[in-house]
């Protein structure tokens, strides 16, 4: 189904981790390796979308004539770089382990270690998922990801209604060989209509299979109320 859907639309996706400087040698970040991002992109790529990927620091490349490849360091340069092109996007899919905190102040030059103790003072990270979410037009489709270790559905849930996605996408750190680093992954997919949708450990390109069959299914219901709107 999704092959002729698919063709020619506009996807944007953020993936792998942010690097939040805290001088010019050291950064605070996370494990992500951006493996489900880029499976995900490619998939999309296959089937004929246009895709702007977003992309913190990975050992990952991918390159495709429909591909613009867009490098980023820290989660307000993906912020930044989201906010240039998500208005003109059919799809957002937010798949980056984005830093939830950064040092309020870059030293510009190297700390020494001066002191037996040492703390950081961190403020919080603009959330991209959910600012872009607030600015979402009724035609547009945008996916989340939830990485949770404890109660796990409520949790997605309630970053599905928070961050305005049309679908959440979870992976719990309790199942082994899934989340960061992984090749597979195990997911849940909860669509905004409620209905849970749950898969056993499969390599993340094929996870990409199913996550974009569910986005497939939601493009083609947006399309069909769009066309009910058109007619009225
Ligand atoms: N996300 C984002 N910008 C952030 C934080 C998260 O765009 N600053 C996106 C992620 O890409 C993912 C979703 O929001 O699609 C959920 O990310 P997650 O880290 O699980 O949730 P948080 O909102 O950071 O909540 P918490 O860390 O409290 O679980």
């Amino acid at each position: 189904m999704s092959q002729g859907l698919l063709k020619d639309k506009k996807v944007l996706i953020t993936a792998g981790p942010t690097r939040e400087a805290i001088d010019p040698v050291r950064f605070i970040s996370n494990n992500s390796s951006g493996k489900m991002g880029y499976a995900i992109a490619e998939e999309f790529l296959k089937l004929g979308a246009s895709v702007i990927l977003v992309s913190g620091p990975v050992s990952l490349t991918l390159s495709h004539p429909n591909l613009t490849f867009l490098q980023v360091e820290s989660a307000s340069d993906m912020y930044i770089t989201c906010c240039m092109h998500f208005e003109k996007q059919d799809i957002a899919v937010f798949c980056a382990a984005v830093a939830d905190y950064r040092p309020r102040n870059v030293v510009s030059q190297k700390i020494k270690k001066n002191n037996n103790c040492f703390s950081i003072d961190l403020v919080k990270n603009i959330d991209i998922a959910a600012e872009l979410g607030k600015y979402k037009k009724r035609e547009q489709i945008t996916v989340g990801f939830a990485l949770e270790t404890n109660d796990e559905l409520n949790n997605a849930i309630d970053k599905l209604h928070r961050k305005n996605f049309d679908m959440v996408v979870l992976n719990s750190m309790n199942d082994a060989k899934a989340t960061f680093g992984y090749d597979t992954n195990k997911v849940s997919i909860i669509t905004s209509d409620m209905r849970q949708y749950n898969y056993g450990l499969k390599r993340k390109k094929e996870v990409a299979t199913d996550i974009i069959k569910h986005i497939s299914e939601l493009v083609l219901a947006k399309q069909s109320i769009e066309d009910i709107l058109k007619i009225a």
